[in-house]
């Protein structure tokens, strides 16, 4: 825990000393002009999300090779409280359950992943496939169409094969390329008269800054001021490939989409009369978004990118760019490659411009020259680096819409956590979160936004990466210490379904009701988790929980 919370102190200052959270429970604050009032365009999609390693659990089951999450998780002191993905909501079992989840809140779509492992179990395609795990997704698939949920998936939501990374050095190599383009086709050859919307990659800006630059997540590298260009540099060729694959072989057939998810925080100057401000939160949001989304629609990193990293590898001595180039060809290859493209957003910061000498080491950080500083007026209910900021969904959206000529978008991501330790089904601050940026993504819409969906992130309560279970961002509560993994609504399953059957917020007295009506069952359910609770507690005096549970549930 330690290591990382200093290094985003090191990279977020606080504008004042910060409240405490609890204090910090001020919603109108946030406010910049007033609520809208309006239904979303006819056939637009709700869904929920989830990723293959935080809720399959069955990490061994059934043939699953490993993955770098497999190994990093199980290495001590790099999650909080040394927790794995071994069994976490163990979706791999309750494909049944989860399925009647959504149609309480009667979904439309549901986004999850592949674990490329599970079906290919050493990351290459000619070792072996392994026919358990693709009939484990060829079931969910199944499933989902029968109960009339679109399926949306995504080929690689960070569980690489261990394999490629032991042998090649994961995404440092090129070679990921290929491997990653055969594990596609052979998706795209089983579901793909099935699925028809793909994502290529889920949040890459993660994968390479987290997995490559700080190490806070699998490999765990700390190849700073390098690995991260590097690992993007092979994902964004990597994607590009995938979706010409599918562009020559599989379009005429299927019929489908291929796009990517990205994930961006909004940047707002600090000073909007000032001209360097203005630039620096521009290079935030070129830095983050811009980085993957310019290549795909304009063949090229920002100009900002290779000015900035190109600037200071020089002043460091090197002969050329720590940021990689892409050559005239390889331009013409990647421009255009997204049908869709994915939006995963949660907060927003403000932006000031701060020179760092590149005498003091170098990083993706230091590269960009800014500081990133947050209100502490903002409420900031769970994860550390979560914000509610509701209208810095609308300006990205906006920015989106005018640096990449109005591309089809579907919300990929959008949620909140909460970190209460303690059983609370009753979360008004989800319901606040929700409310608030799905109604700045109905401003944009009307700002000529082509938005078709929105996932909320995420179905269920799961593990949260290097967080671990400490942070909670379901619909859905899941007791983890109960070995059957019980799912218990929140009260923004309510409030969300409400959303859904109104497609949108007609008007204000009926608005005004839903809070009160999703918040009516919530102390119902919190009562029937603390007796369960109770009773497993009593139950756990009698004999120690083992870590791992049996297989059980099977579908
Ligand atoms: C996690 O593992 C490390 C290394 O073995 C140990 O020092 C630490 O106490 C463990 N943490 C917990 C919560 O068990
Ligand atoms: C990439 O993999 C090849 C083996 O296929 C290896 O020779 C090469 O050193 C690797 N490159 C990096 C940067 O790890």
């Amino acid at each position: 825990m330690l290591p990382r919370y200093v290094s985003r102190v090191s990279h977020v200052l606080m504008l004042v000393l910060c409240l405490s959270a609890a204090d910090d429970f001020d919603w109108t604050k946030n406010d910049r002009g007033s609520f809208y009032y309006g239904t979303f365009p006819t056939g637009f999609s709700w869904g929920a999300g989830s990723s293959a390693y935080q809720t399959e659990g069955a990490w061994d089951k059934d043939g699953k090779g490993m993955s770098i999450w497999d190994v990093f998780s199980h290495k001590k002191g790099k999650i909080f409280l040394n927790d794995t993905g071994d069994s976490s909501c163990e979706g791999y079992y309750k494909v049944k359950d989860d399925i009647s989840l959504m149609k309480e809140l009667k979904l439309n779509h549901y986004r999850f992943s592949i674990s490329w492992p599970r079906i290919m179990p050493t990351g290459i395609r000619s070792d072996h496939v392994n026919e358990k795990g693709l009939k484990y997704y060829e079931d969910l698939i199944n499933m989902l169409l029968e109960n009339k949920i679109t399926p949306i998936v995504t080929l690689y939501h960070w569980d690489l094969p261990q394999m490629l990374q032991e042998k090649y050095g994961g995404w440092q190599n090129i070679s990921m390329v290929n491997y990653f383009n055969d594990f596609a086709s052979l998706c795209f050859e089983r579901f793909g008269n099935r699925v028809k919307y793909w994502i290529t990659f889920n949040n890459p800006w993660s994968v390479a800054v987290e997995g490559y630059e700080t190490g806070e997540h699998a490999p765990g590298l700390k190849l700073k001021g390098t690995g991260a260009y590097r690992a993007a540099h092979h994902i964004i060729k990597a994607h590009a490939k995938v979706w010409h694959t599918y562009d020559t072989q599989w379009r005429n057939k299927q019929k489908g989409m291929v796009g990517i998810s990205l994930s961006g925080d909004w940047g707002e100057p600090v000073d909007i009369t000032n001209q360097k401000d203005i630039e620096a939160a521009e290079r935030y949001v070129q830095f983050y978004l811009g980085w993957f989304a310019t290549p795909i629609y304009h063949g090229d990193y920002p100009q900002v990118m290779k000015d900035y990293i190109g600037k200071k590898s020089a002043q460091q001595g090197l002969g050329s760019s720590r940021l990689p180039t892409f050559s005239s060809q390889e331009k013409s290859y990647i421009k255009g490659t997204c049908d869709f493209l994915g939006i995963g957003h949660f907060t927003t910061r403000y932006i000031t411009q701060k020179n760092f000498p590149s005498g003091r080491g170098t990083s993706y950080y230091t590269d960009r020259d800014l500081a990133e500083l947050v209100d502490p007026r903002w409420p900031d209910p769970g994860s550390e680096w979560l914000y509610s900021v509701p209208w810095g969904f609308r300006r990205l959206l906006n920015f989106v819409k005018t640096q990449y000529g109005n591309p089809m978008i579907y919300v990929t991501e959008n949620g909140v956590s909460e970190k209460m330790v303690c059983t609370e089904l009753c979360d008004d601050w989800r319901i606040y979160y929700f409310k608030d940026y799905i109604n700045e993504m109905l401003k944009a819409i009307k700002d000529g936004v082509n938005v078709k969906g929105y996932t909320v992130w995420s179905l269920l309560d799961k593990f949260e990466w290097d967080e671990g279970y400490s942070e909670r961002f379901g619909l859905y509560y899941v007791d983890f210490r109960n070995k059957n993994k019980p799912r218990y609504p929140k009260a923004s399953v309510q409030y969300y379904k409400r959303i859904i059957s109104s497609n949108g917020f007609p008007n204000q007295r009926e608005v005004e009701n839903w809070k009160r009506k999703a918040t009516e069952t919530c102390s119902s359910s919190n009562q029937l988790l603390a007796a369960a609770r109770r009773k497993s507690k009593e139950n756990k005096e009698h004999a120690e929980m083992p870590k791992v549970w049996p297989v059980h549930d099977e579908v």
